[in-house]
C-alpha cells in the first residue's frame, strides 16, 4: 500500500460530497480519482476537491495499479456491479448503503469478497449506529444486565414531506424508484435502524415477520417517472432469542412523531433517541433495591463532546481498516443479513 493512501470516489453527488471532504482533509488520505457521469458535477468536484483524475467511466479509476481503494457512492442499483468491479480490481471497498437492491445482488458482493481475502470492504451503515457513543452507552447497559432480558423493542419515526427524490435531495429521482434505490424510508433508514439496535442485542436472527408498507398518501407531483417505494411502512418483527420488535418508519405520513427507541427488558427500560442530532439524554426505568422497591425513573447522559458529526467517524474508521488499525466499520456479513431481514419486511407487506 502507498504511503499516502490513494483513494478513487465513484458517484460524486450528495454524499460523496462529505467522503471527499474526508478524505481530503485527512494526512493519511489523498484523492487520486472521481468517477462521475454528469461532467458538470464531475468537474464541479474534481475542482473543489481538487482531485487530478476524473472520468464518467469508473473503469479508468480501477485501471489505475497507484490506488488504494473507492468509496462507492452511486444510487443502490449499481453498487453490486461496481462493487464487484473493485474487487476483481483489487482495489479495497467502502460501499455505500443501502448495500445493494435485492438480497441476491449483496449475497453476489459478499460471495465475491471472499474470493479476494486480502481485499478490505465494508459497509456503511455504521455511520449513524456504531460510530456514535450512544450506541457503546447503551450497549454497555445491556451487557451489563442493567436490562435484564431484553423481550421488546419499539422503535418509531414518522416524518411529513421529507421524501427522498422530491423534498429531500430532490434531483435524485432514483430515491422513488424501488428497482433503483431497493426500498424507501423503510430501507434508506432501516439499515441504521437494524444496525444500532440489533448490534447492541447481539446479533439476533429474524425468525418471524408481519408487516405494512403503503404509498400515495397526496397528490405530490415527483417529475419522475415511477413512484414505486413506500412512504410509510412497519413491522412487527420476532427473533430467535424470542424477542419481538415493532418498527416504524415514514418519510411522509399523516403524523409526526420523533426518531424514539424503546427497550424494554426484565429489570429495565430505556427511552431515547439514537441520532447524533437527537438529545443525549436517556431515560431508564427500573426499580430501586435491586428490584424489590419502588418504580424509579433516571435521566442519564451520554457524553457526545468528542462526537460532532457521523461521517467523519466513518471515514476515519475506514482509514483505520485500510491501516490494519481497527475492524470494518460494518462487515459486510452483517450488512447482508440486516439487507435480507428488510427484504424479509416487503416480502412480508407484499411490496
Ligand atoms: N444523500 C444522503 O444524505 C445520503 C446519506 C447516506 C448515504 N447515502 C447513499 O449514498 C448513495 C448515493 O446517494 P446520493 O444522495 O449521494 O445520490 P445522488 O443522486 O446525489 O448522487 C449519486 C451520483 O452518482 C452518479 N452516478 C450514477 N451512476 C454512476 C456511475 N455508474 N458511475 C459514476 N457516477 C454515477 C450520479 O450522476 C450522481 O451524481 C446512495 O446509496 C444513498 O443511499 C446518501
Amino acid at each position: 500500500m502507498s504511503k499516502t493512501l490513494q483513494i478513487g470516489i465513484i458517484g460524486g453527488g450528495m454524499i460523496a460530497q462529505a467522503h471527499m471532504k474526508n478524505f481530503a482533509n485527512d494526512s493519511r488520505t489523498a484523492l487520486r480519482w472521481l468517477a462521475e457521469i454528469n461532467p458538470e458535477a464531475r468537474a464541479k468536484s474534481a475542482e473543489t476537491f481538487k482531485i487530478p483524475h476524473a472520468s464518467g467511466d469508473y473503469n479508468d479509476m480501477l485501471k489505475d495499479p497507484e490506488l488504494d481503494a473507492v468509496v462507492v457512492c452511486t444510487p443502490p442499483v449499481s453498487h453490486r456491479e461496481i462493487g464487484v468491479a473493485a474487487l476483481r480490481a483489487g482495489k479495497h471497498v467502502l460501499m455505500e448503503k443501502p448495500l445493494t437492491v435485492s438480497p441476491e445482488d449483496a449475497r453476489a458482493l459478499l460471495a465475491e469478497s471472499l474470493k479476494h481475502p486480502t481485499i478490505k470492504i465494508s459497509g456503511c451503515s455504521a455511520r449513524h449506529a456504531r460510530y456514535n457513543p450512544k450506541f457503546a452507552f447503551v450497549k454497555k447497559m445491556v451487557d451489563d444486565g442493567l436490562l435484564g432480558q431484553v423481550y421488546f423493542v419499539h422503535h418509531r419515526a414518522l416524518a411529513r414531506q421529507g421524501r427522498g427524490g422530491v423534498e429531500y435531495n430532490p434531483n435524485a429521482k432514483w430515491f422513488l424508484d424501488k428497482t433503483k434505490a431497493g426500498g424507501g424510508p423503510l430501507y434508506d433508514w432501516g439499515v441504521y435502524d437494524l444496525s444500532f439496535h440489533l448490534g447492541v442485542l447481539g446479533e439476533p436472527e429474524l425468525t418471524k415477520v408481519d408487516a405494512f408498507c403503503v404509498n400515495g398518501l397526496d397528490q405530490v407531483v415527483t417529475n419522475a417517472p415511477v413512484f414505486t417505494v413506500e412512504e410509510h411502512g412497519g413491522a412487527f418483527m420476532t427473533f430467535s432469542n424470542g424477542m419481538k420488535y415493532f418498527w416504524e418508519r415514514a418519510n411522509n405520513a399523516h403524523v409526526e412523531v420523533p426518531n424514539q427507541t424503546t427497550i424494554l427488558g426484565k429489570k429495565g427500560g430505556l427511552r431515547f433517541g439514537f441520532c447524533t442530532w437527537d438529545s443525549a439524554e436517556f431515560e431508564f426505568f427500573d426499580v430501586d433495591n435491586n428490584g424489590t422497591g419502588k418504580a424509579r425513573k433516571q435521566v442519564l447522559t451520554c457524553d457526545m463532546q468528542g462526537h460532532k458529526d457521523d461521517m467523519l467517524p466513518l471515514g476515519q474508521g475506514f482509514i483505520a481498516y485500510l491501516l490494519n488499525e481497527g475492524p470494518a466499520p460494518m462487515p459486510l456479513k452483517l450488512e447482508v443479513k440486516n439487507l435480507e431481514i428488510l427484504h424479509a419486511v416487503y416480502k412480508a407487506a407484499n411490496w
